[in-house]
């Protein structure tokens, strides 16, 4: 048996079991692997020497000769069981794994469950005479291919964006010129704080990775939000981007732009578009998969964030600039997302009450058009700027009008018409609008389209080299 799901429990046992579990310093999975062997020792079943031993480190055999090493370093949450789950992930894909716990850390799970599972003592302490003189700070910030910090609290992250060094884990963070991913986990209020979400775009201006957090039930009763951190095989998938041997955009950072903005009219009610961020999300995720560094800075949408991609979440246009104009100096820029024109002026405090027999009017004043202010930059402008045309008639006449009038270098049109099924649905069909002529793609799926994006993308670029 691979793996357990632990799903449709009711909220009590799934609390129980998620105590139980930390209590042990395993995984639920884990959990209830040693809960069913003691079930199965009680019945005098002789299956029991079938049984996965819980908590044993992945065969030497499961490792690959070329393996990359991982530092991951655990910080202190709820979510830290789910990192030992995670040690055993990133090791059934051949990484060596090396552990650092914080303090706060080891009050949700042990070194000692850590150390096991990764098969190498887990390491706590900067001035612990033993591991100094085992390895030193510098050499686990050094030797590592890639550090991921899950889960990354809202203290390691401030710690990390300061540039703090006053434990382990944060001077390693320090001293490290090696990728970092963080997976972020905390209660919603934390995660949204304005402190949090500076340092946050403190971190990603630096160059490190994000994967989450999600959507989703906190552990602490009743609280639920974005907060949750990734699950193991969602971070797993962002490893395996990250340290993808070449592609044919590896070493180029490119930003993406997608879903809809929404502009409040008062607490409860919103300005919006139909986008669904498919197609955003997917040249995202392409992109990604052929080596680049992916910043995609998205609106409201319910779907996943891409695999191996930092995501930036905002809710309107002017906060999508800010997070554009923040992301820079990027290879590409490509602006998939259907920006409302308009935002209300002055947005009530309070829900708009009906009046009588006389409606609301509601003040409009134009939004920043992003893809035209950073495609006119006097500086830091993208090498290549990319938009899209979303249009309903005339799509080639409008789309080289809008190539003209934002400055942008490549537009993609496609004709939006309720009939054609676009916005929500899973095809495109594409024309390509550049100032040496139209390139009409058959209809393809939006997996296709961003493809088919990324691979002109990369011609475009190794051409521009020589
Ligand atoms: N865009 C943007 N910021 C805006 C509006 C649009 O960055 N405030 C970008 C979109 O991401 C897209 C391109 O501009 O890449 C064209 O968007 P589209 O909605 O087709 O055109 P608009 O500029 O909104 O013009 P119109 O609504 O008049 O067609």
């Amino acid at each position: 048996m691979g793996s357990l799901t632990v799903r449709q429990l009711d909220d009590k046992l799934k609390t129980l079991l998620r105590l139980r579990a930390a209590r042990h310093g395993r995984s639920m999975e884990d959990e209830v692997r040693v809960i069913l062997k003691g079930a199965a020792h009680e019945a005098g079943r002789d299956v029991l020497e079938h049984f996965e031993p819980a908590m044993q480190p992945a065969p030497q055999g499961a490792r690959q000769a070329d393996s990359k090493g991982i530092l991951l370093i655990i910080g202190g949450g709820i979510a830290a069981y789910k990192s030992l789950d995670l040690i055993r992930r990133l090791q059934d894909r051949g990484a060596r794994v090396r552990c650092i716990l914080t303090p706060a850390a080891q009050h949700f799970i042990t070194p000692l469950a850590a150390g096991a599972l990764a098969g190498e003592r887990a390491y706590t302490d900067l001035f612990d005479a033993q591991s100094e003189f085992d390895v030193g700070h510098i050499r686990l910030a050094r030797e590592a291919d890639l550090i991921v910090v899950a889960p990354a609290t809202a203290d390691l992250m401030a710690k990390m964006a300061g540039g703090h060094a006053d434990d382990l884990a944060a001077a390693v963070l320090l001293a490290t010129d090696r990728p970092i991913l963080v997976a972020p986990a905390m209660n919603p209020r934390m995660w949204a704080a304005k402190s949090t979400q500076r340092n946050l775009a403190q971190l990603v201006a630096d160059g490190v990775r994000v994967v989450g957090p999600n959507r989703g039930e906190m552990a602490e009763r009743g609280e639920s939000g974005v907060g949750r951190m990734a699950e193991p095989n969602e971070i797993v998938a962002a490893v395996e981007v990250i340290l993808r041997k070449e592609g044919p955009l590896t070493g180029k950072r490119i930003l993406v732009t997608s879903g809809p903005t929404h502009e409040p009219i008062d607490p409860v009610r919103f300005i919006a578009n139909r986008s669904s961020g498919k197609q955003g999300q997917a040249i995202a995720a392409a992109a990604a998969a052929a080596g680049a560094d992916v910043l995609l800075v998205s609106g409201p949408v319910d779907r996943p964030d891409p695999p191996g991609v930092t995501v930036v979440k905002v809710e309107t246009a002017r906060q999508m600039l800010e997070a554009v104009e923040k992301a820079l100096p990027a290879d590409v820029a490509i602006f998939a997302a259907a920006v409302a024109d308009w935002r209300v002026d002055q947005p009530s405090g309070h829900k708009i009450k009906k009046q009588e027999g006389r409606p609301q009017q509601l003040g409009l004043v134009e939004n920043p058009d992003i893809l035209a202010t950073v495609a006119h930059r006097k500086s830091g402008r993208p090498p290549l700027v990319i938009g899209f045309a979303a249009e309903t008639d005339r799509v080639i006449v409008n789309a080289k009008a809008k190539l003209a009038k934002k400055g942008c270098d490549w537009i993609l049109a496609n004709d939006v018409s309720p009939e054609t099924g676009i916005m929500g649905g899973d095809t495109n069909t594409i024309h390509l609008v550049t100032a040496s002529g139209v390139e009409s793609w058959p209809p393809q799926s939006k997996d296709d389209v961003a493809r088919s994006l990324i691979g002109r993308i990369a011609a475009a670029l190794a051409k521009a080299k020589r």
